[in-house]
């Protein structure tokens, strides 16, 4: 089958409404009927949309790259124009754990509100944002993040726990380096 055709056949398949959204392989999509995809998305191989529940909205001309693991069970926001490398993880969802007698297994889950990445963020190889983070617009989340709070608008983080080390400056209209 052309590459056309199977990506006009996945998009009906996983019920997606949005238009010329290209698939590669081996993709592991689960309750497509609670995801929305916008246009001129990208899903690269192996990425992995894991719905339990909830519900994730991607938005247009976004970037899943290979091996991106989705795990939703509350809400997942991904905006428009999003960069994800490969091997990104997001989450909106921890394990419950604080009754000691009972096992972390049989405690469900605990959410922390929906998980929000602003538009026009480009998101570094092997990051991952935990739940209920909001990333602001335009930010860099560097290679390896952990990114456990929420980001401002205009700021490049890293490490683990990631901390801001750049910003859009508005006054001076540059980027400028942020010390603790
Ligand atoms: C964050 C990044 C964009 C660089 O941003 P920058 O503003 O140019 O940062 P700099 O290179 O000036 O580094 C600033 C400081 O952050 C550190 N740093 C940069 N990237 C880092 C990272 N990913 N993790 C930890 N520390 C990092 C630098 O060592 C430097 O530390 P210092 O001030 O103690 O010397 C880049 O390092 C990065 O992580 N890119 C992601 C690459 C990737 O995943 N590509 C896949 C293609 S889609």
């Amino acid at each position: 089958m052309c590459h056309k055709l199977r990506n006009k056949f996945l998009t009906k398949w996983y019920g997606f409404k949005g238009k010329n959204i290209r698939f590669r392989f081996h993709l592991d999509i689960h309750r497509g009927q609670d995801i929305s995809v916008g246009d001129d998305v990208f899903i690269d191989d192996y990425a992995e949309f894991y719905v339990v529940g909830g519900k994730l909205e991607i938005g247009n001309r976004v970037v899943i790259g290979k091996m991106n693991r989705i795990g939703c069970q509350n809400h997942i926001i991904i905006e428009d124009d999003v960069i994800m490398a490969p091997h990104v993880h997001i989450t909106d969802r921890d394990h419950e754990f604080r009754d000691i007698n009972t096992s972390i297994l049989k405690q469900g889950m605990r959410f922390k509100g929906p998980t929000i990445i602003g538009r026009e963020t480009w998101i570094g190889m092997f990051a991952q944002v935990m739940a209920g983070v909001k990333v602001g617009k335009h930010c860099v989340i560097g290679a390896g993040c952990i990114v456990t709070k929420d980001i401002p608008d205009y700021c490049v983080v890293v490490g683990n726990p990631a901390k801001i080390i750049r910003k859009y400056d508005e006054i001076k209209s540059e980027w400028v380096k942020v010390n603790d």
